[in-house]
């Protein structure tokens, strides 16, 4: 632990009262002044910490930002987040994380901020994230070779909507990973890799939660086919442990897929994925096809039915439901 998450470890456990200066100085062995320093640090950082003479220092206020110390005093995972870097404002977390995977950064390791200037949808698109949201990159490096990575995709998905589900939310999949409420769209994700032929270096995975931000607030464009959790659940909830949830559902999804069990990942995507059986318009870079979708194979491909027949198998690309009801 740094100094400053033992001293906001020791300011929790007294939460309401001061705790002396001198305290926090010997249980860190550092001087008085070294304590000030950290906790002027906190202060930056957006917590209110009240200080008293002879008294000491106390925690007022937590503010509501996506902070390393707020989630990894109750995060219960092993590998995922044992090092999460924050930020106010980035371009990208995508673009931070690959540039931290590039210089060696632990598998597990999560970049978040509260906004992105130049957040990264698939297919070359912009990912509006404004503050309210939850926009994070994870750092994975799995032993894979390039053309499984579909697979990761569907996984994260899982560990997405498993997450969202957990605040009460009714949502679910759409090929591969989309997170959809009543058809709009609430979370997006993606992944982006370093590999040679034969081997994947890392992996970036990418999730973008609409959490507390406002529907209205986005351009009039997407108004109609995104959603946030606060609009569906009319009330804000805790990102953080929203956060959380997600690290921990990816770490359990993720042991799955790394201990050659995926087929227990496929059989979660299914269950929570309404795109099976559906009439699908699927985009891919070079081609618009219409089919019905029959299933995913052990691959995380799409398995299309078209018109006349013929089955043909869909590595990736955007969907979309024709045909549905709400
Ligand atoms: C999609 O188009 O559905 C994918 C959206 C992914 C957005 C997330 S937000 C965090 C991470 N950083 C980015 O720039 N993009 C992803």
């Amino acid at each position: 632990m740094t100094n400053k998450e033992t001293i906001l470890e020791e300011l929790y456990k007294k939460r309401g009262s001061f705790v002396s200066g001198g305290e926090l100085a010997k249980r860190l062995r550092v001087s008085r002044a070294a304590v000030w320093k950290s906790i002027n640090s906190l202060r930056r950082a957006g917590y209110k910490i009240e200080s008293a003479p002879r008294e000491g220092y106390r925690l007022a206020r937590v503010p509501d930002l996506l902070l390393p110390y707020e989630i990894k005093r109750e995060l219960a995972t092993k590998v995922l987040g044992k090092r999460i870097e924050h930020f106010r404002e980035v371009g990208s977390t995508n673009d931070v994380a690959k540039e931290l995977a590039s210089q060696g950064a632990e598998e597990g390791t999560v970049v978040i901020a509260e906004t992105q200037s130049g957040g990264k949808g698939r297919l070359g698109r912009e990912w509006f994230s404004p503050r309210g949201g939850i926009w994070l990159s994870v750092i994975l490096r799995p032993r894979l070779s390039p053309d499984e990575v579909p697979k990761v995709a569907l996984m994260l998905g899982v560990a997405a909507a498993k997450a969202l589900r957990g605040t009460g939310l009714d949502c679910y999949l759409k090929w591969p990973n989309d997170v959809l409420v009543r058809g709009r769209k609430v979370s997006g994700i993606l992944t982006e890799m370093d590999a040679e032929m034969d081997k994947v270096n890392y992996i970036v995975a990418g999730v973008g939660i609409n959490a507390n931000n406002d529907v209205d607030d986005f351009p009039s464009e997407f108004r109609h086919s995104a959603t946030t959790v606060k609009t569906e659940l009319g009330r804000e909830v805790s990102r953080v442990a929203v956060v959380i949830n997600l690290l921990e559902e990816l770490e359990k999804s993720y042991r799955f897929f790394t201990s050659g069990k995926f087929e227990i990942v496929l059989r979660e995507w299914r269950d929570l994925a309404r795109t099976i059986g559906k009439e699908v318009r699927i985009l891919t870079h070079n081609k618009t096809i219409e089919g019905t979708a029959l299933d995913i194979d052990g691959d995380g491909a799409l398995l299309l039915q078209l018109k006349d027949g013929r089955v043909e198998k869909i590595l990736s690309g955007d969907c979309i439901h024709l045909r549905e009801n709400f």
